[in-house]
């Protein structure tokens, strides 16, 4: 009796152990097959996360749920409690607000802007495609990218000027990976597309 306790007792403490951590939670938006040549192979109501996406966030510690495209604004209000933070991958999609992955995009940005503006933060990052539809986001859907060719291009970043005031990230950056960001070609650039500072 008493050693089926003891054994119930090591069970279920191995298993708080290994349920329970406190690596953040982040999200990453899906989107739909948007190469047409792919499109013949898989109907368009289906989605897909890249497995890169899913193995850096893990390799970097987190734990990965899926954000689908195409739901409500309370569903991303409910994904957003919920999450640590949301990831935006790069891919290839419409930049309309009103549907797939810009949709999604849109609906988060918004949220997280409106934790923002309350005080608190819920950080998304933007790769590729991803940044291009927070670009779009935070002007209510107005593509304001034109055609560019820069590839290959290693260069240091060259922030706005209230950058470093406003931006909680550069603010609490440690000055050392401040100064190489900002000196030396470290951040690498593939761009068919740009925005020109106005
Ligand atoms: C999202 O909505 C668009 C437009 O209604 C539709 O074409 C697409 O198939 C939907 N995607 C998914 C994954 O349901
Ligand atoms: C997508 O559409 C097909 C055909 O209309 C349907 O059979 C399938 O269940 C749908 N899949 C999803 C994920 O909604
Ligand atoms: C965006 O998609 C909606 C719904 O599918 C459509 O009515 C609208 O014309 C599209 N807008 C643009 C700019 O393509």
């Amino acid at each position: 009796m008493y050693k089926t306790v003891f054994h119930i007792l090591i069970l279920s403490f191995v298993t708080k152990l290994t349920i329970c951590n406190e690596r953040p939670v982040i999200g990453i938006l899906t989107q739909e097959v948007y190469w047409s040549r792919l499109n013949s192979l898989k109907p368009s109501n289906y989605s897909y996360i890249a497995a890169s996406y899913v193995k850096a966030i893990e390799a970097s510690g987190g734990r990965v749920v899926p954000v689908f495209t195409n739901r409500t604004t309370e569903y991303y209000k409910d994904v957003v409690k919920k999450v640590n933070g949301i990831l935006v991958p790069g891919g290839g999609s419409a930049f309309n607000i009103s549907f797939g992955i810009s949709q999604s995009t849109n609906e988060i940005f918004h949220i997280s802007k409106q934790i923002n503006d309350d005080g608190d933060h819920f950080p998304i990052l933007g790769i590729c495609l991803g940044f291009e539809l927070l670009l779009i986001a935070s002007i209510d859907g107005k593509n304001p990218l034109t055609r560019c060719y820069a590839h290959d291009m290693n260069l240091p970043l060259n922030l706005i000027p209230t950058m470093e005031e406003k931006s909680v990230l550069f603010k609490t950056m440690p000055k050392d990976v401040r100064n190489v960001l900002l000196t030396e070609p470290v951040t690498a650039n593939h761009h068919s597309y740009v925005k020109y500072s106005i």
